[in-house]
């Protein structure tokens, strides 16, 4: 059965794919999904992505969730909630559409990252890009260098031989 959305989804790419179709160049189209999707809500949106040409999706937006951990006095403001109290369900669902997705889209891994660590527990889900936002802004340019150098540290260490050679190797376990 089709939802009402995937139709409106649908309907946005195809709408974007028409307004493409005239131009010199054609990059890549990436769709970016919230973290609050319900689970059966993404196979259905995976496949309307592959079927309407899109390259990859971005997992994730900012939650409008409030996880039982955050202490300040502002956790139940309304709004985007990013960085860290992100990073374990923007991961949960990133190893959810790779198992959907099945090789069909390239993943970008963003939720909460703020290490090599983190960078690894992404491409271990499933991406083969990684996005630093919230991180970025509490540590300033310094954290990329940091993170490469984490991160390569962390691969050498695991055995893996580069990036791809990790990307999805913890995608077997539950979400
Ligand atoms: C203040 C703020 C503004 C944002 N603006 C955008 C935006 O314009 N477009 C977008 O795709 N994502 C936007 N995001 C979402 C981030 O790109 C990112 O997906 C999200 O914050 C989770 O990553 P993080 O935990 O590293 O911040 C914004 C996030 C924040 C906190």
């Amino acid at each position: 059965m089709i939802s009402r959305g995937e139709e409106r989804l649908a309907g946005i790419l195809a709408a974007i794919a028409a307004t493409r179709a005239g131009l010199p160049r054609q990059p890549p189209l990436l769709v970016k999904i919230a973290p609050d999707l319900a689970e059966e809500a993404l196979g259905p949106l995976v496949e309307t992505c592959v079927a309407q040409g899109v390259a990859g999706l971005i997992v994730s937006n900012t939650t409008i969730a409030r996880p039982e951990s955050l202490r300040s006095p502002h956790r139940a403001e309304a709004g985007g909630l990013s960085g860290m109290p992100l990073l374990e369900r923007s991961t949960a669902v990133l190893r959810a559409c790779f198992r959907l997705a099945r090789g069909r889209l390239t993943l970008v891994g963003v939720g909460g990252v703020a290490s090599g660590a983190d960078a690894l527990a992404k491409i271990r889900a499933g991406a083969s890009l990684v996005q630093v936002y919230t991180g970025f802004a509490y540590a300033g340019p310094g954290l990329v260098p940091r993170l490469k150098a984490e991160l390569a540290a962390l691969l050498r260490r695991e055995g893996f031989t580069g990036v791809a050679d990790a990307v999805g190797t913890d995608a077997q376990g539950s979400t």
